[in-house]
């Protein structure tokens, strides 16, 4: 294939040389691969699960945070984990014009510890409970349900170890789900053990996988992170690793203890869940309390969600040593969930009025009908333009509005308005001055 006309190439290394260009094309442009457009009607289901999703975390009372769409690139590195495939082969990594080196948030958890630690959140009132909300970044292989632009709903509980805020993490997730009408998930969860175990475990694992006929970049692996080996899709090395220790049987007194006490928890407040103790997260930060959310309507990328406990993060990136507990929804792959499971989030038709004028006098009087309407809360459009009634009817029937007012100029001289119900298609004339009254009383008597 012929490449893209190229009309100038720009250097954008501010006189530095180096290898970044950008090619101006002649031809038409496309969103860079993996990364999707929001577009309506489509979007409305996106907005809908983004914000049932944050006003369940509002309820326990977790204050939105805004940060920063990039980061210094040590933060991911040290925060997320060197041998993880996120910051070791996904990351969108940049020089900036002093040659320092940024990288685009690929999740937000670190980037929340440092605005905390920064700004001394976690010198007050314990736990700091925060939520966000927006893009994250992976150079990731694109198919469905995996971009490289991704967007993410996230709590973080810091500063307080306490398996009932484990508990609550987990609820709020599972109720956000539910909140939307999603139920064809399932919670899984196991305990990735804490300084007091871990690394006992680690040694035990490595022990086992330096024993197996390992390739040279599995056993690199098994130097740097063993549990990832337990991560590996291969089948020659799935089945080689079927009976490598696992953590949950070895857990300390303490850790098994929390973990049993979150269990109880989820029992008690009844939300189902099946232990699964090879599951082995892409973040290198969890520890104890891990958990995951699979749908199984999304094929290979099934996580709705995941998260999980994380005690020396807040150390590692040069703050108190404090634990925190957190999930990332993934908003895209809820929507595609809600889809499978023929579900929608949206709470009504984007327009529910769809204003008709025929002649300019009745133009602006609906103008102002349109106004008033949707200061009362009811979705107003109008047909703009100078339509005729066959072209204003029709962009009615198609904004999705169940009803219609059809005004011409000879019926505001005689006071009246057309009120037409667009699934019977019955209309009457009713008086003009009480059109607000009587949509907003129609719609109130049926489903709108
Ligand atoms: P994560 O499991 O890497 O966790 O991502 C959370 C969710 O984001 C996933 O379950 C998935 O639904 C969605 N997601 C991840 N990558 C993609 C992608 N390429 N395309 C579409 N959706 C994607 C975290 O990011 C942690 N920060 C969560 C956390 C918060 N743990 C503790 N606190």
């Amino acid at each position: 294939m012929p490449g893209p006309a190229v009309d100038s190439q720009l250097d954008l290394t501010g006189g530095r040389g180096g290898n970044l260009t950008i090619v101006t094309k002649t031809s038409s442009f496309s969103a860079p691969r993996g990364v999707p457009d929001y577009l309506p009607p489509g979007s409305a289901e996106f907005v809908a699960v983004r914000d049932g999703l944050v006003a369940t975390a509002r309820l326990a009372g977790y204050g939105h945070v805004e940060l920063p769409v990039f980061e210094e690139t040590a933060l991911f590195a040290r925060g997320v984990g060197e041998s993880t495939d996120v910051v070791s082969k996904e990351m969108w990594t940049f020089a900036d014009r002093n040659g320092e080196s940024f990288t685009l948030r690929p999740e937000g958890t670190a980037g929340v510890m440092r605005a905390v630690i920064q700004h001394g959140l976690d010198r007050g009132q314990l736990p700091v409970k925060l939520c966000y909300a927006g893009p994250f970044f992976r150079y990731e292989r694109p198919q469905k349900g995996r971009y490289r632009q991704l967007q993410q709903v996230g709590v973080e509980a810091i500063g307080i170890d306490d398996p009932a805020l484990d508990a609550e993490v987990i609820a709020l997730a599972d109720a956000g789900f539910r909140g939307l009408g999603l139920d064809g998930f399932r919670l899984e969860i196991t305990s990735l053990g804490d300084e007091t175990c871990r690394p006992q475990y680690r040694e035990l694992l490595q022990d086992f996988l330096f024993e197996l006929p390992l390739d040279e970049e599995t056993r690199r692996r098994a130097q740097i992170n063993p549990l990832r080996v337990l991560d590996d899709k291969r089948p020659e090395i799935k089945e080689m690793t079927a009976g490598a220790p696992l953590m949950i049987d070895h857990l300390s007194e303490s850790a098994k203890a929390h973990f049993e006490q979150v269990l109880g928890h989820l029992e008690a407040l009844g939300i189902p869940y099946v232990v699964n103790p090879r599951m082995v997260r892409g973040l290198d930060y969890y520890t104890k309390t891990t958990f995951e959310f699979v749908h199984d309507g999304l094929g290979a990328q099934s996580g709705i969600g995941g998260g999980g406990r994380y005690d020396g993060l807040m150390a590692e990136l040069g703050g108190q040593p404090l634990s925190g507990i957190g999930f990332g929804i993934g908003v895209d792959r809820t929507v595609l969930a809600l889809d499978a499971e023929g579900k929608s989030a949206v709470d009504g038709p984007r327009i529910q009025v769809f204003g008709v004028p025929l002649g300019d006098v009745a133009k602006q009087r609906l103008v102002v009908i349109a106004a008033e309407l949707r200061k009362a809360g009811i979705r107003t459009d109008l047909a703009y333009g100078g339509r005729g009634m066959k072209g204003a009817m029709k962009a009615a029937d198609k904004s999705g509005a169940r009803l219609a007012l059809v005004l011409g100029d000879r019926e505001v001289a005689g006071g009246e308005i057309g009120l037409k119900d667009l699934s019977t298609g019955e209309q009457r004339q009713i008086p003009l001055d009480e059109a607000v009254a009587q949509v907003v009383e129609t719609l109130a008597g049926g489903q709108n």
